[in-house]
Formats: structure tokens, sequence, C-alpha cells
């Protein structure tokens, strides 16, 4: 009874959204719809057959599948989804699936995608978005803090944290059961550096969501903002903060989004979004997926150093003198060299001031304490220790990603002016500890940053 509403709902919009397209006239592409309305005239019969009972069994999918550019170019379902019978991300018992005859996985991996886009797929590996899930599923004190700290060693619950927290940022090693089906504490994971169990990583649909896997979507803030937020990078809310995210947010809305890659020049926008700056063809320089290869710095790391490393799996990763060179060629389409110049020069030197005036004093600090045994076993319960933690990790990154991404508010307010209160906060426990030999007894709220 639902499902039959459902379909004639169904009907009803593609009736409609037909009329549309016919009134679309000559500019419309050819017409490759099949009687039930959908793109399916050049899908193999296997293929269409997907589509048919999918708009019954997952309407959205098949209708933002159905408005892609995918559909448009005859990639269907299977080029997607289909894996090898002996995968282990092979489904089987899927109600039904009994007549397929082709084997259909429900993760689909970057490999797959790089069958077709290869340069995304490479460049995405070569970033420091691959290391995303690695890094922290590696490191010991990220699961402390995860099961001991946030999850109170709970054997049942102190999971949960990561999975709707972390994982869904950075991505998680994704496990199957024996039908091929991702377990319940590693899918949904939205997160970028998923691990499949092919061992291939990455996560395309982050940016460009499934499945009209859109290249307007990924250019605009939107696509980085769910990740890039909060008190450690609040990357979105700085671009807000700029004069670039004023004029994206009074006037985006006109822009052209969906111009072809390397066609989406100044003219279709007025001012850059992070897609811009860090991925998108401007002028002479090439769209690239690799996130890192724009940077000069590391912003995130504890003390920020120019980036050297080849490997992206280290901090320093990145050719930080090319990357310069090229970020300046994309102010450059729109600024004149002087601009430019001038606004690095004081972008570094606010992460020289970080650099020297906090970060290498507060860590002196500690260094002195646990020497002389000042330091509480719990970090999380040591008031040195959470000052030490937000000078670097809070508003230590705060203020340097708001200064060189021209964030007044954030460089100043949020950064510098928080940075100093925490210093002399973090050198009055220092001065005392040392002085009298023990760790202070004073009241925990007292010590609240
Ligand atoms: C006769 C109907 C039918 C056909 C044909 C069909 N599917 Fe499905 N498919 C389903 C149903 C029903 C589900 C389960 C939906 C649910 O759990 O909500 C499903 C689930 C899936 C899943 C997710 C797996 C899961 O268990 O949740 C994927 C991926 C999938 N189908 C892909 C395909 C592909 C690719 C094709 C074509 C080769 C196809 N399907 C053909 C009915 C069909
Ligand atoms: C361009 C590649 C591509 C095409 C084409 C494609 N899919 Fe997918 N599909 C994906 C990706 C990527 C995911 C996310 C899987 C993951 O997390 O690993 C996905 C997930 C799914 C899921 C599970 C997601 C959920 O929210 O439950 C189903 C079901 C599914 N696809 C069905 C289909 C059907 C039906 C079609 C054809 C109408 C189709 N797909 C076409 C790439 C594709
Ligand atoms: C079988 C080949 C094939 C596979 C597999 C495939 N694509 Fe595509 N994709 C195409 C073609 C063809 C186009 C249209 C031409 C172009 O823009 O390159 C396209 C276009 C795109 C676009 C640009 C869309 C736009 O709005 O202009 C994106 C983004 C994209 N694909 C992402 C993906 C992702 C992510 C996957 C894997 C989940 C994937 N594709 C898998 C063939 C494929
Ligand atoms: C699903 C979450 C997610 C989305 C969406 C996302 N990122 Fe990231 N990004 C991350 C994570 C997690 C890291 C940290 C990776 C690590 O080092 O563990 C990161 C790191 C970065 C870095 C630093 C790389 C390095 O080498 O240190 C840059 C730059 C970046 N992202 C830019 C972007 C831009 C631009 C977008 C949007 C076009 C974007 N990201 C979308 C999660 C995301
Ligand atoms: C809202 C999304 C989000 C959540 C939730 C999140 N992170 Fe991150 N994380 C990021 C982004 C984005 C970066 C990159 C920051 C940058 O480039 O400046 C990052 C950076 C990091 C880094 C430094 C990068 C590296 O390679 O060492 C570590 C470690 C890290 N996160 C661990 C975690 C852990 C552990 C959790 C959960 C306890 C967590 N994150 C929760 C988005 C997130
Ligand atoms: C961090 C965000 C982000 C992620 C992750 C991402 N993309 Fe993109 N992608 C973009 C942006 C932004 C553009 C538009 C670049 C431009 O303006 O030319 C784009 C453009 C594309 C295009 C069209 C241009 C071209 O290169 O042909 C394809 C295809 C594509 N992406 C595929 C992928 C695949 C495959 C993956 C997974 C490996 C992926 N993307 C992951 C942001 C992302
Ligand atoms: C006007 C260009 C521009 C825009 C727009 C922009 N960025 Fe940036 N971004 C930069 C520059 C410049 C740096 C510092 C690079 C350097 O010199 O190391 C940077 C640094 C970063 C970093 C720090 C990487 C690290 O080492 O920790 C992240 C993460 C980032 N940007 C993400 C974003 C996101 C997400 C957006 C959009 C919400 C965005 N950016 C918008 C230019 C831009
Ligand atoms: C697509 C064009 C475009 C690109 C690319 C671009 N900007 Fe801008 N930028 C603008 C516009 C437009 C304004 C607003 C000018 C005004 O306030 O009248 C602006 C304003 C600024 C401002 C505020 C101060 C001022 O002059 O108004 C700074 C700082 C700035 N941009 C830095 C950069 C940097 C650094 C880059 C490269 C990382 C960059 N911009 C890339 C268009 C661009």
């Amino acid at each position: 009874m639902k499902k039959e509403r459902i379909f004639m709902l169904v009907f009803a919009i593609l009736l409609a959204s037909l009329a549309l397209v016919s009134c679309g006239g000559a500019d419309a592409p050819e017409a490759a719809e099949s009687s039930s309305g959908y793109q399916t005239v050049s899908l193999t019969d296997e293929g269409r057959s997907c589509v048919e009972c999918h708009a019954t069994e997952t309407h959205g999918i098949v209708s933002d599948w159905d408005g892609s550019r995918h559909a448009d170019e005859g990639i269907s379902c299977i080029d997607c989804h289909e894996v090898d019978a002996d995968s282990p991300m092979a489904l089987s018992g899927v109600e039904g699936h009994e007549d397929l005859t082709v084997t259909v996985s429900m993760l689909v991996a970057p490999a797959t995608c790089g069958e077709c886009h290869e340069d995304a797929v490479s460049e995405f590996h070569a970033s420091g978005h691959e290391r995303a899930a690695i890094q922290y599923e590696e490191k010991d004190s990220m699961q402390a803090l995860i099961h001991v700290h946030e999850g109170r060693e709970n054997d049942e619950l102190s999971g949960a944290s990561d999975e709707t927290g972390c994982q869904q940022c950075h991505g998680v090693t994704i496990e199957v059961d024996d039908t091929g089906h991702p377990t319940a504490e590693t899918y949904p994971s939205a997160g970028i550096g998923n691990i499949y169990p092919t061992g291939e990583i990455g996560n395309c649909t982050v940016c460009h969501s499934r499945h009209s896997f859109d290249i307007a979507e990924s250019r605009k803030p939107e696509a980085c903002g769910g990740c890039h937020i909060g008190p450690d990078h609040p990357d979105i809310e700085i671009f807000e903060n700029t004069k670039h995210g004023q004029i994206f947010m009074a006037e985006g809305e006109e822009w052209t989004w969906d111009s072809p890659s390397g066609e989406w020049e100044p003219g279709d926008y007025r001012a850059p979004t992070c897609a811009t700056c860090h991925m998108s063809g401007i002028g002479d320089l090439e769209t690239t997926h690799n996130v890192t290869q724009r940077l000069y710095w590391n912003l995130w790391a504890k003390t920020s150093k120019v980036r050297t490393e080849d490997d992206p799996m280290e901090m320093f990763a990145g050719d930080g003198v090319a990357g310069r060179a090229e970020m300046e060629q994309v102010c450059g389409e729109c600024h004149t060299t002087t601009h430019t110049k001038n606004y690095f020069a004081s972008g570094d030197k606010a992460v020289e001031l970080y650099n020297v005036e906090y970060w290498t004093p507060v860590e002196a600090m500690r260094v002195e304490l646990a020497d002389a045994g000042l330091l509480k076993d719990n970090p999380w319960e040591d008031g040195f220790m959470i000052l030490h933690y937000h000078i670097w990790h809070h508003d230590g990154r705060r203020a340097r990603q708001g200064a060189m991404m021209g964030a007044p508010d954030w460089a100043h307010w949020h950064g510098f002016f928080m940075l100093q209160q925490k210093l002399n906060l973090a050198t009055a426990i220092y001065e005392t500890r040392m002085e009298t030999g023990e760790i202070e007894t004073a009241a925990p709220w007292s010590l609240a940053p």
C-alpha cells in the first residue's frame, strides 16, 4: 500500500520533470530516458534493473544519480558497485538481489573511481587527507584519550566518542561481516581517510556527496566546513571572518559554480573559496586534489616549520617553498604582487610570534616540571598541562590559521589575546610548583582555561 503510493508520487514527479526537460528545447542533451523516466537507455539490462528496482527501494539514490554527470555519460550503478565475487566486500543475502548476475558491494573505494579519474585519486593519495584515519588509529595517546578519558574505560561504550566524533571526520578501518556488510562500529563513516577491507584509502564522497558527485558542491566552502570547524581548526569560521567570505556570503548564490575543471575563473566568482585557494585551477595553475600542495607552513603542529617531506604520512609533508609560490599565483589573479607579498610577510610574522613567544616557553616549562616530577600522571587533570595543550592545539592554531587566512577576529581575540592570558596562567602555575616543590591543590574549576 505505502509502496504503491510512493510509486504514484514518483511517477507524478517524473511526468512533471519530463515536461520541464522537454521545455529545455534545443539545448537539452539528447534524450536518454527510458520509459521509467530515468536515464537508462544507454545502460545494459542489468544496469537498468538496478535503477528500476532502486527507484522504489531507495528513491533518493536513484534520483541523485539521475541528475548527475554520470547518468548523462551512461555510467551505471554497476560501474561503481560491481566487485569480484571473492572480494571481502562482495554482498550476499540481500533481499531483492536474488536474480542479479553481477556481484555488488555496498562499499565503493576510490580505486574504483580511479579507473576513470586517475589523477584525482593519485593526488588525493599524495595529500595530508590520506593519513587522516591511519595517524590517529595508530597513536596510543589518541586511543587513550578516546577509550580511557572520554570513554571512561567502559567496556561496551568507550568507542562511542570515536564512532560519532573523530571517525566521522578522520575515517576508520572499515570492517565487514561474512556477508560483506560493514559493521555498526565502522559504518556509516563520513570520514575522509577511510581504510577499506581491500586496504584502499580515502573517501571521495566527503566533498562530492553521493550520488550526484557534483563539481559545484565541492567548490563551495560548505564542502570543507563540516570537518574544518570548531575550537582547534575553525577554518569555516575563519573564512566567514575574511573579506572573501563576506563577499561570498553576500552574493555567492549568483556566481557560476559548474564551469568545467580548468575553466572556473575570476568572473565566474569575485572572491575565492577554500577550493579556489587550495585545489582549483586558476590562471595557469592546474587543479589538484592534493590539498597539501599549496601550503608553506604546517599550522597544526606544535611548532610550525616549513614543509619539506615527500611522504604524506609525515607531519611536514609537502614542498613549502613551491607551495607558497603556487598560493601566491592564486592571489595574483586578483591582487598585485605588493598586496600579496605584504600580506604573507605579516602572516609569517604571526606564525613566528606563536613559535618563539608561546610554544617555546610553555614547552620549556613543561620539560622542567616533568624533570622535577611536578606533573600529574593524567595530563587531562593537570592544570598546567591543560593550558599547555590549549596553547598549542586550540588558541595557537586559531592564531596561526586566522592570521594566514586573513581573519582578524581569529588571529586576535580567539588567538593571540587568549594565548597571552593562558601563557600568563601557565607561568604562574609553573612558578608556584617550582617554588613550593609541590603540585598545587587549588580548586580544579579555578584552573579552567
Ligand atoms: C529487485 C530489486 C533490486 C534490484 C534489481 C537491485 N537491488 Fe539493490 N537492493 C534492493 C533492496 C531491497 C536492497 C535493501 C534495501 C534496504 O535494506 O533498505 C538493496 C540493497 C542494495 C545495496 C546496499 C546493500 C544493503 O544490504 O543495504 C546496494 C549497494 C545495492 N542494492 C546495489 C544494487 C545494484 C548495483 C544493483 C544492480 C546490479 C541492484 N542493487 C539491483 C533491491 C534491488
Ligand atoms: C560513481 C560511482 C557510483 C555510482 C554510479 C553509483 N554509486 Fe552507489 N555508492 C557509491 C559510493 C562511493 C557509495 C558510498 C560507499 C562507501 O561509503 O564506501 C555508494 C553507496 C551506495 C549505497 C549505500 C548507501 C546508503 O546510503 O545506504 C547504495 C544502496 C547504492 N550506493 C546504490 C546505488 C545505485 C542503486 C546506483 C545506481 C542508480 C548507484 N549506487 C550508483 C558510488 C556509486
Ligand atoms: C566508469 C567510469 C567512471 C567511474 C568508475 C567514475 N566516474 Fe566520475 N565521471 C565519469 C565521466 C565520464 C564523467 C564526466 C566527464 C568528466 O567530467 O570527466 C565523470 C564526472 C565526474 C565528476 C564531475 C561531475 C561534474 O559535476 O562535472 C566527479 C566529481 C566525479 N565524476 C566523481 C567520481 C567519483 C567520486 C567516483 C567514484 C565513487 C567516480 N566519479 C567514478 C566516469 C566515471
Ligand atoms: C570529512 C572531513 C573533511 C573534509 C570534508 C575536508 N577535510 Fe581537509 N582535513 C580533514 C582531516 C581529518 C585533516 C587532517 C588530516 C591528518 O593530518 O590527520 C585534514 C587536513 C587538511 C589540510 C592540511 C593537510 C596537511 O598536509 O596538513 C588542508 C589544507 C585541508 N584539509 C583542506 C581541505 C579543503 C580545502 C577541503 C574542502 C575542499 C577539505 N579539506 C575537506 C578532514 C576533512
Ligand atoms: C569536526 C571534525 C574532526 C573531529 C571530530 C576530530 N578531528 Fe582531528 N582533525 C580534523 C581536522 C580538519 C584536522 C586538520 C587540522 C589542520 O590541518 O590544521 C585534524 C587534525 C588532527 C590531528 C593532527 C594531524 C596529524 O596528522 O597528526 C590529530 C592527531 C587528530 N586530528 C586527532 C583526532 C582525534 C583523536 C579525534 C577524536 C578524539 C579527532 N581528531 C576529532 C578534524 C576533526
Ligand atoms: C577535499 C575535497 C575533495 C575530495 C575529498 C575529492 N574532491 Fe574531487 N574535486 C574537488 C574540487 C574542489 C573540485 C573542483 C576543482 C576545480 O575547480 O577544477 C573537484 C573536481 C573533481 C572532478 C572533476 C575535475 C577532474 O579532475 O576531472 C573529478 C572527476 C573529481 N573531483 C573526482 C574525485 C575523486 C575520484 C575523489 C576521490 C579520490 C575526489 N574527487 C575527492 C574536491 C574534492
Ligand atoms: C584566500 C585563499 C584561502 C582561502 C579562501 C582559504 N584558505 Fe586555507 N589557507 C590559505 C593559506 C595562504 C594558508 C596558509 C598556507 C601556508 O603558508 O602555510 C591556509 C591554511 C589552511 C590550513 C592549515 C593547514 C595546516 O598546515 O595546518 C587549512 C586546514 C586550511 N587552510 C583550510 C581551509 C578551508 C577549509 C577553507 C575554507 C573554509 C580555506 N582554507 C580557505 C589560503 C586560503
Ligand atoms: C577571485 C579573486 C581573488 C582571489 C583569487 C584572492 N582575492 Fe583577496 N580579495 C578579493 C576581493 C574582491 C577582495 C575585496 C576587496 C575590497 O575590500 O574592496 C579581497 C580582499 C582581500 C583582503 C582584504 C584586504 C583588502 O585589500 O581589501 C586580503 C588580505 C586578501 N584579499 C588576501 C588575499 C590572498 C592572500 C589571496 C591568495 C591566497 C587572495 N586574496 C586571493 C579577491 C580575491
